[in-house]
């Protein structure tokens, strides 16, 4: 699918099971392949990114199934060292994630030589933020610019324990950190200016690691990982991501008549702040069937239209939200009220600028707004008009671009929209068939 046209004044109406949380799929897949034994994954996301992550473990030796949507994927562990030096480029594709936990992983395993290597996007996406503090536990990591950008070669080594302040919540940067410490000389403690999502931490305690969170200490949130136990292969269920429900939520607000039913979503705290904020816009959300599965709490969301007023974010909540500033971005123009979005620098580092091509896409639609340096303000009550947009490539643009056309008038053609299968590979099947509700 090269581009979409999408007309507004359709229906929406239906349930959706969102397809899994793309933080936990990673994860899972990761965490299976060096604990011992056998890890059955159900509701793996089988899209490119976990995809990505499990063709370079497959490089170095891991077995993993074929990851197919409504089929358990089991990875046959290798043990923290079991990994092979593999013959070929590890190619991480579109996905950050991959790469990152990647260099985490690999720094410490000793006497064996990686290249890590993604697509024009990923190139471009800084690396030192992990190769760095990898560094100060003695990692050897080469790349442009100073070690920054991919191709990355990672020459193996006994990595030591260390205290290590991060400069950004980043969930990335964390998990990388804790996958390093899990065979270095000593203990690791990586301390965060704010929470990002925990998802690493429980699941690798899950599997058995000795690791400790304070998420409420002074200083910041820490976590200490301490090596020398032993992880062990489990059963993980992934949860839906709520990144992906996003999309959906501010579609049953915004489109009217709208009425859906989002099954199976994860609510972990880390990730909820989205929820915050709609609920603050005076959003009717319905939370029905909270449990907790596999560690992860997860419940089913209903929501149908309201008014909605601005909202003003930034701080401690951006790192709980920030795949959703583009999808809250469509929801401002809707609100009533200017809303404003600060703190958000990282979104400059995203698949793409999300800051830049946000603006620039719905300014295309005849939105007014603005760009700052680390967010936007956007004034509300707009009324978008159908244009020909672009998703740049980005998953996330691509489909908050596509609830933006809901609401226009006239019709929508996104080029590019085939990036939403980064995250969500039947974004748009979803999308007829809520159309046809
Ligand atoms: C992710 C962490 C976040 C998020 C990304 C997935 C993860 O990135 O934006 O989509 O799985 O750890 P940062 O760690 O760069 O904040």
């Amino acid at each position: 699918m090269a581009s979409t046209t999408l007309t507004s004044g359709t229906r929406l109406r239906g349930t959706v099971r969102v397809p899994g949380d793309k933080s936990i799929s990673h994860r899972a897949l990761l965490f299976g392949a060096i604990a011992e034994g056998e890890t059955q994954i159900e509701g793996l996301l089988p899209a490119e990114d976990p995809l990505s992550t499990a063709a370079c473990l497959r490089a170095m030796g891991v077995e993993v199934s074929a990851i197919e949507a409504g089929q358990p994927v089991l990875v046959r562990g290798v043990g923290l060292d079991g990994l092979q030096e593999p013959a070929q480029v590890l190619d991480c594709g579109n996905s950050g994630t991959t790469m990152r936990l990647m260099l985490g992983l690999l720094a410490g395993r000793s006497g064996r030589h990686f290249v890590l290597d993604g697509d024009s996007s990923l190139r471009r996406r800084p690396m030192a933020r992990v190769a760095k503090p990898l560094g100060q536990m003695g990692a050897s990591i080469h790349g442009r610019q100073d070690g920054n950008l991919a191709p990355l070669a990672i020459q193996g080594r006994q990595l030591q324990g260390a205290v290590i302040r991060t400069p950004v919540a980043s969930a990335q940067v964390k998990s990388a950190l804790l996958l390093a410490g899990l065979s270095a000389e000593g203990p690791t403690t990586v301390i965060e200016p704010a929470l990002s999502r925990d998802h690493s931490e429980r699941m690798l305690r899950a599997f058995g690691a000795d690791l400790v969170s304070e998420s409420q200490a002074s200083g910041g949130p820490r976590v200490l990982i301490t090596p020398g136990a032993r992880l062990q292969g489990q059963r993980v269920v992934v949860p839906g991501d709520i990144s992906s429900a996003a999309f959906w939520l501010v579609a049953g607000l915004l489109v009217p008549g709208a009425e859906l039913l989002l099954e199976n979503v994860g609510l972990n705290p880390s990730r909820t702040g989205i929820l915050e904020v709609l609920e603050a816009m005076g959003a009717p959300l319905e939370i029905l069937n909270e449990r907790l599965v596999a560690g992860e709490p997860v419940g089913d969301l209903r929501v149908s239209p309201a008014p909605l007023k601005a909202f003003s974010i930034g701080g401690e909540l951006i790192p709980r939200l920030v795949d959703e500033i583009p999808i809250l971005a469509v929801a401002a123009l809707a609100a009533e009220g200017t809303s404003v979005i600060r703190d958000a620098e990282e979104l400059r580092v995203k698949e793409t600028d999300r800051l830049a091509v946000m603006a620039r896409q719905l300014r295309a639609m005849g939105a007014e707004l603005e760009e700052t340096s680390d967010g936007l303000v956007i004034p509300g009550g707009q009324q978008l008009h159908g244009a020909s947009v672009d998703s740049e490539t980005d998953h996330r643009v691509a489909m908050s671009l596509a609830v933006a056309a809901l609401v226009a008038r006239g019709s929508t053609n996104i080029a590019r929209a085939e990036a939403a299968a980064v995250s969500y590979p039947n974004f748009w099947d979803d999308l007829s068939r809520l159309q046809a509700g």
